[in-house]
């Protein structure tokens, strides 16, 4: 399997695996992914794809966020969506798009990375809640623990 940064030709692909994977009636998430691409926050070395014989079977983005500090903004990486065919999860994919995307984040000025997802399988990958470092969840409609 081979990790790297999606190419400006493959929106399309990619779209198709975020549809997969979080359903043909989710194109909310297609649009976010078009959006930030086409924004100041994207990080094309930060927005990967893992390829199997050539064919995208998996993404990630982390994109440039900001947290609002009592004495200035500072930059953050955004890490979603993240993404795996169906027919492919369970193989150790996205664990694999996760620690190369915080890898390829290390080498930014960030000094975290910040994401809204499940506990269970964040947590066993290095993340922690956001709350125990004193951030406050920029939605209320996000649970604590998943932030
Ligand atoms: C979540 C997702 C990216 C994981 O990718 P994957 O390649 O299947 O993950 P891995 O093979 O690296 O890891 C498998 C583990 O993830 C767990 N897992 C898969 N989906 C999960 C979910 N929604 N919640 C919690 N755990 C999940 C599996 O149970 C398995 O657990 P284990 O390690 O204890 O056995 C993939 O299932 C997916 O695309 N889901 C739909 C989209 C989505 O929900 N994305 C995350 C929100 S940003």
């Amino acid at each position: 399997m081979e990790i790297r940064p999606e190419a400006a030709d493959e929106a399309d692909v990619v779209a198709d695996v975020l549809l997969a994977a979080f359903g043909a009636e989710e194109r909310v998430v297609v649009d976010l992914v078009a959006a930030l691409r086409a924004s100041s926050a994207y990080r094309r070395e930060l927005a990967l794809v893992a390829l199997d014989a050539g064919a995208v079977v998996g993404h990630v983005m982390v994109s440039r966020g900001w947290v609002d500090s009592p004495d200035r903004l500072v930059e953050v990486g955004v890490l979603s969506p993240l993404s795996v065919r169906p027919d492919r999860q369970g193989e150790g994919i996205g664990t694999a798009l996760l620690a190369r995307a915080l890898a390829e984040a290390q080498q930014t000025s960030w000094p975290l990375v910040v994401l809204e997802g499940a506990p269970r399988y964040y947590g066993a990958r290095g993340f922690e809640r956001a709350d125990r470092f004193g951030l406050l969840r920029p939605s209320p409609r996000i649970p604590a623990p998943a932030f």
